[in-house]
C-alpha cells in the first residue's frame, strides 16, 4: 500500500492550512465608502495628510515601520525608481542588485537609466552578500539594491559600513518585509532609503501600491519631488521642477492601506510566533533545515518563509522530487524567485530585449563592459536548483497546530524516502509572486 500521497497514499494536510489571502472585513467597506462620498479619489491637491487617506497612510505606515517621511506611490517597482533617483541615481551610473530577487529589483535601476549588475547571496539566509557587493563596486557605482529577500533583513551593519566607506548608497528593497526588525528599527527606516510593495499578495495588501521611506528630510522632498511629476511642497501647482512622472497612490489604496495596516501588527506576531516553532520543528528532521535568523533581526516580518532542502541527508532524494511529494501531502511549497535573474530573459537575452540603442547597457557615459550572458552567482544557483523551499506567509496565519501538520507532512515523506518518485516539478510552483 502506498504511504506517500503522490502515490495514490493518504494525504496529510485535506483542509486548507493558514488564512485565505486577502483578509478584510467592514473596515475596508467602510473607507472604500468613505472616499467614495468625500468625491476626493486623488491625493494630489491635499498636501495635509490628515487631509486624505494617502497622507494618513504614509503617516501611519511610515510610523510603524519606524521612518520619519512615507511617500506612497503606485507600487513597488516605481517605489524602487523613485528611491533611485531620490539617492542621486543617474543614467550611466552601476546599481548592484543580488541575483536572487524578483525581477523589478533590477529593472527599476534600468528605468532611472543605470546597469544593474549582479551579486551573489549569503548562503545563509539568501540576502545580499556583503562581501560580493563590495567586490563589485567599481568607480561608476552609485548604488546597492539590497533587499530584504523574504522578508529577512539583510546585514544593514555590514552595507551601512560600506555606504560609509565608499559613498554607495543603500537603497532597502523591503517589499517582502513589512513589520520587520533589524536591532529594534523597522525596515526601510534604517538606511538613507527603503521601499515597500503593498502589492495584492503582501502582508498588507493595497491591491497594487508602494511606499518610499526615509528619515532624510532632503531625500523625503526629491522623492516627493519624483513622485509628483516634479512638483515642490508650497509652489504653484503648474511649477514643476525636475523631469518626472505621475506615480501617485489613488484614495482607493490608502484607505485598503489604512484598512489592512490596523491588522497587520497582530498579522505580523501570529506568522512570527508560528514560523519560529516550525523552524523549531525542521531542525529536529535531518534533511531539512530553517534559513538562518541574525539576532540582530528583532522582528521578522515574512512574504515568503524559506527552509532548505538538503538531498544528502534527506535520502538523496533531488529538491525537485521533495516538492512534488510535498504539494502531494498537501502543503503548498515552491522555489519562488529564486532562480538567478540573469537568467531571465529580460537579461539573458538583453542584446535583443533592450532595443535599438542598447541603453544603459550601451551608454555613452561610462564604458561598462556588462553581458548578463557571462554572470554567475554559484550560491544563487545552488540554492535555486537544489535547496530553497519557499512557503507563502498566509500559511503562518493559522492556529499552531498547522505548522505541526506542515512538519507532519515532512517527517512522513523523510520516513519513505524511498518511495518518492524522481521526477520534474515546475519550477516556482507554489510561487509567490
Ligand atoms: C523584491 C521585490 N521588489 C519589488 C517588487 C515590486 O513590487 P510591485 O509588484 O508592487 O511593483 C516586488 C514584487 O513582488 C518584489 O518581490
Amino acid at each position: 500500500m502506498a504511504h506517500l500521497a503522490i502515490n495514490g497514499g493518504p494525504k496529510t494536510i485535506t483542509e486548507p492550512i493558514g488564512s485565505a489571502w486577502p483578509v478584510w472585513d467592514d473596515t475596508e467597506r467602510r473607507m472604500l465608502m468613505e472616499v467614495l462620498e468625500s468625491g476626493k479619489w486623488w491625493r494630489g491637491g491635499y498636501d495635509d495628510p490628515a487631509q486624505s487617506k494617502v497622507g494618513q497612510f504614509e503617516t501611519a505606515f511610515a510610523h510603524f515601520q519606524d521612518a520619519k517621511h512615507g511617500v506612497a506611490v503606485a507600487n513597488g517597482t516605481v517605489a524602487i525608481e523613485c528611491a533611485l533617483k531620490a539617492v542621486g541615481v543617474e543614467a550611466g551610473d552601476e546599481v548592484i542588485v543580488p541575483a536572487s530577487t524578483f525581477v523589478a529589483s533590477a529593472t527599476a535601476p534600468i528605468q532611472v537609466g543605470a546597469v544593474p549588475i549582479f551579486v551573489d547571496i549569503d548562503p545563509r539566509n539568501y540576502t545580499i552578500d556583503p562581501v560580493a557587493a563590495e567586490a563589485a563596486i567599481t568607480s561608476r557605482t552609485r548604488a546597492i539594491v539590497a533587499v530584504d529577500y523574504g522578508g529577512m533583513p539583510c546585514d544593514m551593519d555590514a552595507l551601512l559600513d560600506l555606504q560609509r566607506r565608499t559613498g554607495v548608497q543603500i537603497v532597502s528593497d523591503c517589499a517582502h518585509s513589512h513589520g520587520s526588525q533589524w536591532k529594534g528599527v523597522g525596515t526601510g527606516a534604517i538606511g538613507p532609503i527603503g521601499t515597500f510593495s503593498f502589492q495584492a499578495f503582501k502582508q498588507l495588501p493595497t491591491g497594487e501600491g508602494g511606499m518610499v521611506l526615509t528619515n532624510d528630510d532632503a531625500i523625503a522632498e526629491r522623492a516627493y519631488s519624483y513622485h509628483h511629476i516634479g512638483r515642490i511642497r508650497g509652489r504653484p501647482f503648474y511649477e514643476h521642477h525636475v523631469p518626472a512622472s505621475n506615480l501617485r497612490m489613488t484614495e482607493w489604496q490608502g484607505a485598503i492601506g489604512l484598512a489592512q495596516l490596523s491588522r497587520l501588527p497582530e498579522q505580523t506576531k501570529i506568522r512570527e510566533r508560528n514560523a519560529m516553532y516550525l523552524a523549531k520543528g525542521l531542525e529536529e528532521i535531518d534533511g531539512v533545515a530553517p534559513i538562518f535568523r541574525d539576532p540582530r533581526v528583532t522582528r521578522w516580518g515574512f512574504y515568503m518563509w524559506h527552509f532548505k532542502f538538503q538531498s544528502d541527508a534527506f535520502g538523496g532524494i533531488s529538491r525537485r522530487a521533495f516538492l512534488r511529494a510535498l504539494n502531494a501531502e498537501g502543503v503548498q511549497g515552491g522555489t519562488g524567485h529564486t532562480e538567478p535573474l540573469y537568467h531571465n530573459p529580460v537579461f539573458a537575452n538583453w542584446q535583443e530585449n533592450f532595443g535599438r540603442t542598447g541603453f544603459p547597457i550601451r551608454n555613452p557615459y561610462s564604458d561598462t563592459d556588462v553581458d548578463y550572458r557571462r554572470m554567475e552567482c554559484p550560491e544563487a544557483e545552488r540554492i535555486y536548483r537544489d535547496e530553497a523551499v519557499v512557503l507563502s506567509h498566509r500559511l503562518f496565519l493559522g492556529p499552531q497546530s498547522d505548522m505541526d501538520r506542515i512538519l507532519e507532512a515532512i517527517r512522513k515523506i523523510r520516513a519513505h524516502v524511498d518511495e518518492v518518485p524522481q521526477g520534474e516539478v515546475t519550477a516556482g510552483a507554489g510561487r509567490s509572486r
